[in-house]
Order: structure tokens, then sequence, then C-alpha cells
């Protein structure tokens, strides 16, 4: 079993994030802007939106967090959207999700200007990414194709089978392990609450990629010897060991998997890391204008 590590990867690819990040101040005179709006008090999304805000700072860029209480309206976002889709000084605007359930995601996805959308939620993007265009790739789908590139894993012609089909992870990710790409051209099964036998499902996998938001769900009985093993599930849960008060689980019971795996992600320190990357590089082609000319 070897280890896909996202903290070397990150560390890595973060020192040449850093690097484009001076050449374009150089050239430009400004920095690469992301903004991120939060809504409401969600733990989990405070500290994510706190983490990306730290690490564009870490490379180089500008970054500015809109903090809104939970009972702002849906027309004061889209207001503000609005404003900073028009402002020449924002690069990248993503709005952390969930949000409260007076809120309608879609409608806040599709206000975005797709030539900001850095999460690439919004349709344009989605589109263009299942043609195989340029476009900006969901941060996480993205930071798991730079892990598997970076490792020069040979994926053409595995069986990739995802469980889970979110907007954010599961469903963009069996799209791009699909394309015919590099790292990609795999046979794709996405599997979600209703797949009847899943147990059977995972076991036929060449690269399982595990989404679905449960602790220790994929088990070992359910992965095949020499399988490639992803696991993007971060589970909290509160404890007394740990400084800051809660603990993350993984979707994949590592210590019962690990051994029957090829490679396999950690969590911590697997996927989490990547996703991060895949937003920062998001950001710096943004402020670039390689995807979409500014
Ligand atoms: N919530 C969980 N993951 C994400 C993400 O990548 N972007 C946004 N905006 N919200 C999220």
């Amino acid at each position: 079993m070897e280890l896909l590590d996202g903290k070397l990867v990150s560390a890595k690819i973060k020192e040449d994030i850093k690097q484009e990040a001076a050449a374009f101040m150089a050239s430009t005179g400004r920095k690469p802007h992301l903004v991120a709006i939060l809504v409401g008090h969600d733990g989990a999304s405070e500290t994510y939106v706190a983490s990306k805000m730290r690490n564009c700072e870490l490379v180089g860029f500008e970054s500015t967090n809109i903090h809104y209480e939970a009972d702002v309206t849906e027309a004061e976002l889209i207001a503000k959207i609005e404003s900073l889709n028009a402002d020449d000084r924002v690069d990248g605007l993503i709005v952390q999700l969930p949000l409260p359930a007076h809120i309608n995601p879609e409608r806040i996805t599709e206000a975005i200007d797709y030539r900001k959308d850095v999460d690439g939620f919004h349709p344009v993007n989605l589109g263009r990414m299942q043609r195989n265009l340029p476009c900006f790739i969901p941060a996480t789908p993205y930071g798991v194709m730079l892990m598997l590139d970076h490792y020069r894993i040979d994926t053409a012609g595995l069986h990739a089978v995802v469980v889970g089909r979110s907007n954010i992870v599961g469903s963009p990710m069996s799209i791009l392990l699909a394309r015919n790409s590099v790292p990609g051209n795999c046979t794709v099964t996405l599997t979600h609450s209703r797949t009847k036998n899943i147990t059977e499902e995972v076991r036929r996998a060449d690269i399982v990629v595990a989404a679905i938001g449960k602790k220790h769900f994929i088990t070992p009985d359910m992965v095949k010897p020499g399988a490639i093993v992803i696991d993007v599930g971060i589970n909290r849960e509160t404890s007394t060991q740990t400084k800051s008060g809660y603990k993350l689980y993984g979707d994949v019971d590592f210590d019962g998997v690990a051994p029957k795996a090829s490679w396999i992600t950690p969590v911590p320190g697997g996927v989490g890391l990547m996703t991060i990357i895949g937003l920062l590089k998001n950001t710096l082609e943004a402020a670039k204008g390689t995807i979409y000319p500014r």
C-alpha cells in the first residue's frame, strides 16, 4: 500500500502557485483576489472559509470574506453577487454551501458570473467540463485529479466507482474520470443512496471514490485487492482528545482498507488539502484570464 499524500502534494503545488502569483503581481501591480460569501454560523463552513482565506494569504492572493447572518434574504444576497460580478477588482467569487433553507442554492449559483465562478458550480462551467472545454473545475474533484496526476497513476481503462452523486463532488468526479483526458479515460459507475447492492458495485472497482458523507462507510469487505481508494469524506465528531475539540473521519475505514489498497488517501491529510489547491488554481486562472479572457 502506498499513500496518496495530500500534505506533500499540496505543499509542492502551493509553492508553484505562490511563484505564479508573484509573477502576476509583478506584471499587473495587483494580486489575484478571491471573495468568499458565508451565510450563517455552520461550524464546518466557518472552518472551511477561514482555511480558504488563510491559504489565499499564504500564496500571495488578496482575500475577502463577506459574512451574513442566517436571516439574510435571497434578494440581498443576489444584489451583493451582482455588484461583485461587476467589480473588476474581484477575480473569483464563491458562496459557501450549504445555505439556509429559505435561500435557493441554484438561484445563487446561477447569479454568479460564470467567468468568476472559481467553484465551477455554474451550469456554463459544468456543461463546458462535460464537453472537455476550458472551464473552472469544482475544487474537490479537481484536487483529486491533481493528486492522481502527481503520482502519475495510469487510470486509462480502469473501472472507477464513485460513491455519492452530489453536485459538489460525486457528479463532477464521475464526469472527469470518464473524460478523454489524463488522468481520466475510466469506465465509470456512479452509485448513490438508491443504488441496489452498493457493496457489489464497489467490489468491482479498480478506483473507489468515496464521497457519501458517512463515517467509515467503505469497509474492507467492499474493496477489491489492489484497488486505488480516494476518500473525500470529512465527517466531524466532537472529541476531548484534540485541541480543536473535534476529530475528522473519512468515508473509508482506513485502518481496515489500507492493507488491501494499492494507493489510498488518508483523512485528514488527503483530499481535503487538495481541495484548497483546486480553488487556488482556479482563482489564479480567473485573474490571468486564461480560461475566460477578461
Ligand atoms: N461546501 C462544501 N464544499 C464546498 C465547496 O467546494 N465550495 C463551496 N462554495 N461550498 C462548499
